[in-house]
């Protein structure tokens, strides 16, 4: 029995589809393999991201109607830009139409050939907006042991980075980032201390302190229940703690604005947020609709008031805790502690048989989508491996991942327990599970596109 309970009760229904054996293994194999280019209508649960993937509620619902639609200046923008300051304390507030294109706009005003942009780690699309400006990403994320479970295991590697900053490359560092959650690091909370002592790096070096704030309310809960000082405060005032530590943030509002588009840049200093709002009319639009609909920033508004609740931010992270206990009982090797918006497991770890190159993660990926039309994503080495130069294998990413990602609000423990069948299935014959190759590939962010085979 599941120790929580969801804190909502259901208006809308969407049927799920429920394809055959059959059926699966077709759309596997015509989407090269890759579940990315499986259609949504061959998944019966989906648990490929957290992103624009979340029901709204019926109040979300009923702001879309007060939205203005007027060209420049609209109450939309005015109702979000409020809500905003008041969460962030961030004066500066333009929207955009997601996460990445508010990182593309900052990381390019700040970084050119030969900088370095410093973070806990950058998500892959961040990585991709600072190598597209011509800087180096560098990744000092706390380490990792096997099997030892860190509170707090988003944090930056805060000796590491005081050695950076202090040796011949320092001068090369144009800001730190921290990205709370830590997505790309198995979704883990970034603590209240490892701000604060980045912060007083980054001011003993002049160098500006951003946030990727994608889920600042996750991060805000999971800080609360994790830190003895903090317990009792709630996760606005931790968010607000964590906030008015940094000169500004970027964020996808598709996760913690619970919608199903958007993203924001919230900074202090007015001269950065012109040269940003000189970007955005360019590429997105005018600074009171940055590429959103007026409804778009209604259905926002509400949505950064609804995430920062205790008990629907208890709810997500209890019921992450419980769906990993299923998928562990199912024999499937997860890590811990688990936080809110998914559950990771280590597929390096479940087919040790399968080497890095023959890609771990995606064959777990793909068997649990045939037994059970289940979509989850691979964040091993497809995603974060690299091309070796040499022309050999390609390099291997640190860990083989397999992300089960829980949309906001839309799946119930029922779903869940589906899916740990399904794994449980999976796991039984794990022994038998074969690797895939790359068959076809482009770009820094292959994983989208890329056509596999079976080896
Ligand atoms: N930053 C983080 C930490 C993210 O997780 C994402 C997206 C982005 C930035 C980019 O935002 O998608 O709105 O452009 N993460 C999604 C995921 C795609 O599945 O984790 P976006």
């Amino acid at each position: 029995m599941p120790s929580f309970m969801e804190p909502f009760r259901i208006k809308a229904v969407e049927p799920i589809p429920f394809p055959s054996g059959e059926e699966r293994r077709a759309a596997l194999v015509s989407a090269g393999y890759n579940l990315f280019r499986v259609p949504a209508k061959a998944i019966t649960i989906d648990l490929l991201t957290d992103s624009g993937t979340a029901a709204m509620s019926a109040a979300q619902w009923s702001a879309l109607l007060s939205g203005d639609e007027s060209y420049a200046g609209a109450r939309s923008f005015e109702r979000f830009e409020s809500v905003v300051r008041e969460l962030t304390g961030f004066t500066e507030v333009l929207p955009v139409h997601q996460g990445r294109a508010a990182e593309r706009i900052v990381l390019h005003r700040l970084l050119g050939h030969g900088d370095l942009s410093v973070a806990n780690t950058h998500f892959d699309s961040t990585r991709a907006s600072v190598l597209a400006a011509g800087a180096e990403a560098v990744d000092l994320p706390v380490s990792h042991t096997d099997g030892a479970a860190n509170p707090f295991g988003g944090n930056i590697d805060v000796p590491a980075l005081k050695t950076l900053l202090s040796g011949p490359a320092g001068d090369a560092v144009r800001c730190v980032v921290l990205t709370i959650t830590n997505n790309a690091n198995g979704g883990q909370p970034v603590s209240l201390t490892n701000v604060r002592e980045t912060k007083v790096l980054c001011d003993r070096y002049g160098i500006p302190l951003l946030l990727d704030a994608s889920r600042f309310a996750e991060n805000a809960y999971l800080v609360a229940t994790r830190s003895a000082d903090l317990a009792g405060l709630e996760p606005r005032a931790v968010a607000r703690a964590i906030f008015d530590l940094a000169d500004g943030c970027w964020a996808s509002l598709k996760k913690d604005g619970v919608a199903n588009i958007g993203g924001l840049i919230a900074v202090r200093d007015s001269g950065l947020a012109d040269r940003c709002r000189d970007q955005l009319i360019e590429t997105e639009g005018f600074p009171t609709y940055g590429g959103l609909a007026g409804r778009d920033l209604d259905a926002l508004a509400q949505g950064l008031v609804e995430v920062t609740e205790p008990r629907y931010l208890r709810y997500r992270a209890e019921s992450a805790r419980w769906f990993a206990e299923l998928l562990e009982q199912a024999g499937l090797p997860v890590l811990r502690p688990t936080g809110c918006h998914a559950v990771y497991v280590d597929a390096g770890r479940l087919l040790r048989h399968v080497p890095p190159a023959l890609l771990p993660a995606t064959a777990l990926a793909n068997e649990l989508y045939l037994a059970g039309a289940v979509r989850v994503s691979e964040l091993g080495t497809l995603v974060f491996g690299r091309p070796d130069p040499e022309g050999g294998p390609d390099l291997p990413a640190p860990r083989e991942l397999v992300r089960f990602a829980l949309p906001r609000r839309v799946y119930t423990a029922n779903h869940l327990e589906y899916v740990a069948e399904v794994a449980g299935e999976v796991a039984a014959k794990a022994g038998s599970l074969r690797g895939y190759r790359v068959v076809r590939q482009v770009g820094r962010m292959r994983q989208f596109t890329a056509v596999l085979e079976p080896v």
